[in-house]
């Protein structure tokens, strides 16, 4: 018989262990599960931050030790809300011990370490996630069935901008995520790792790529430990330290069906808080996105009445649209931690079926393929061929 509860243990507490957490602590009373999950064990290095975090969000027990959350049998979900650097050793021991595992973006530093994650998850049968979570907002998800529908034709143009302003202070301090050994590369990696899986997912493989990094400012002050990563980080001291990943990074692409697309990734757009955009534009009608309006979606139809040409703007409200008729009626809108929620019903579901979900780690090697190849080119200044 099947069991009517999976197990979670979290690893992480900070931006997405509180992400997360949410979204298990809400999943089952807005969506209708096969199986309950139990916030059972959340893992972390600091004791006392570790225990209030536990308290504050309901998880039922704490340890310190990741490898001993692994072990015990009671579990059946590891979440991955870590650095990107951890991810691998984690993921591979998790599929070693047969967790489902539900892992935070960019899936890892290397291309072998995303292979391995994948390959070891297949071998022991385990559901892998990797939480590439815009592909859960609803205006998103219709933009996929539009053109799946074909309302947009044969696309030429992806134009994607990711822009961030949280680092554009010289003095703000050098976080984990400005840091090569943590992060792998800065917006091309944190940022772009999310365009480049939207493109995959709306307008397909990519050829070719070619990009520019540039960094703007050089050094920065040593992080607290403590405030690491929430962007409310402190400086130790003035005592400053070099900067060891890109500040912004353009990217060029040819996609294998023919369209074009250009990718922007920066944390260095004052007034752009979290500033996701793309255009797409095809030959039966375009579609335009920006995360901070996210519940609509822009859509212009070349079939339309001559006079009546124009963009239109869909709110991604009604209840035939994806996702949303498990929360409000019509129009009233919802958020980014919604998100966290849409991908934690549908990884339940894939955990209860032992069936798949998108995006996983296979999705997650495509991704690093593409950005370590805009990395190369930017080096090399040449355009790089993907096989
Ligand atoms: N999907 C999204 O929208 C989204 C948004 C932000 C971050 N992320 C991704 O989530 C991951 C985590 O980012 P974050 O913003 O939550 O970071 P964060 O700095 O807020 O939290 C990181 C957590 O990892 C813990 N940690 C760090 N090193 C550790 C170690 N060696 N052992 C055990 N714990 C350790 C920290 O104590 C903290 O709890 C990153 O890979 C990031 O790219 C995804």
């Amino acid at each position: 018989m099947k069991k009517n509860v999976l197990n979670i243990g979290i690893i992480g507490y900070k931006f997405m262990g509180r992400a997360h957490s949410n979204a298990w602590q809400k999943v089952d009373k807005f969506f209708d599960l096969p199986v309950k999950p139990v916030l059972k064990i959340a893992c972390g290095r600091n004791e006392k931050n570790l225990e209030e975090f536990a308290d504050k969000w309901g998880w039922e027990e704490t340890e310190t030790d990741w490898r001993k959350v692994i072990e015990r049998d009671d579990i059946d979900i590891i979440d991955i809300a870590l650095p990107q650097h951890l991810h691998h050793e984690i993921a591979v021991a998790a599929a070693k011990n047969g967790k489902h595992i539900f892992c935070e973006k960019p899936i890892a530093l290397e291309i072998d370490q995303a292979q391995e994650m994948y390959e070891e998850s297949e071998a022991n049968g385990v559901v892998h996630y990797l939480n590439h979570n815009y592909r859960r907002v609803p205006a998103i998800a219709l933009a996929k069935k539009m053109i799946s529908d074909e309302l947009i034709g044969e696309i030429h143009h992806w134009r994607c901008a990711y822009q961030q302003d949280w680092i554009t202070d010289p003095n703000f301090p050098l976080t984990w995520q400005l840091q090569k050994e943590y992060a792998k590369a800065g917006p091309h990696w944190d940022l772009n790792s999310h365009s480049v899986d939207l493109a995959h997912y709306l307008v397909g493989d990519i050829a070719n790529v070619m990009a520019m990094t540039t960094n703007f400012v050089k050094e920065r002050p040593i992080a607290s430990p403590d405030g690491q990563g929430n962007l409310k980080a402190e400086a130790l001291s003035n005592e400053k330290a070099e900067v060891t990943v890109e500040d912004a990074s353009l990217m060029m692409v040819n996609f294998k069906n023919g369209a074009i697309g250009s990718f922007e990734g920066t944390r260095f757009a004052n007034g752009r808080k979290n500033k996701l955009s793309f255009e797409i534009y095809g030959s039966k009608g375009s579609l335009s996105f920006n995360l901070e309006r996210m519940n609509e979606l822009e859509f212009y139809s070349q079939e339309d009445t001559t006079s009546l040409k124009g963009f239109r703007t869909i709110l991604a409200t009604e209840d035939s649209h994806p996702y949303i008729k498990n929360w409000w009626p019509p129009g009233h809108i919802i958020g980014y931690e919604h998100t966290f929620i849409h991908a934690a019903a549908d990884f339940i579901k894939a955990v209860h079926t032992k069936g798949r979900i998108e995006p996983n780690f296979k999705d997650g090697v495509s991704i690093l393929k593409v950005l370590e190849a805009g990395l190369q080119s930017a080096v090399e200044r040449r355009t790089i061929d993907l096989h």
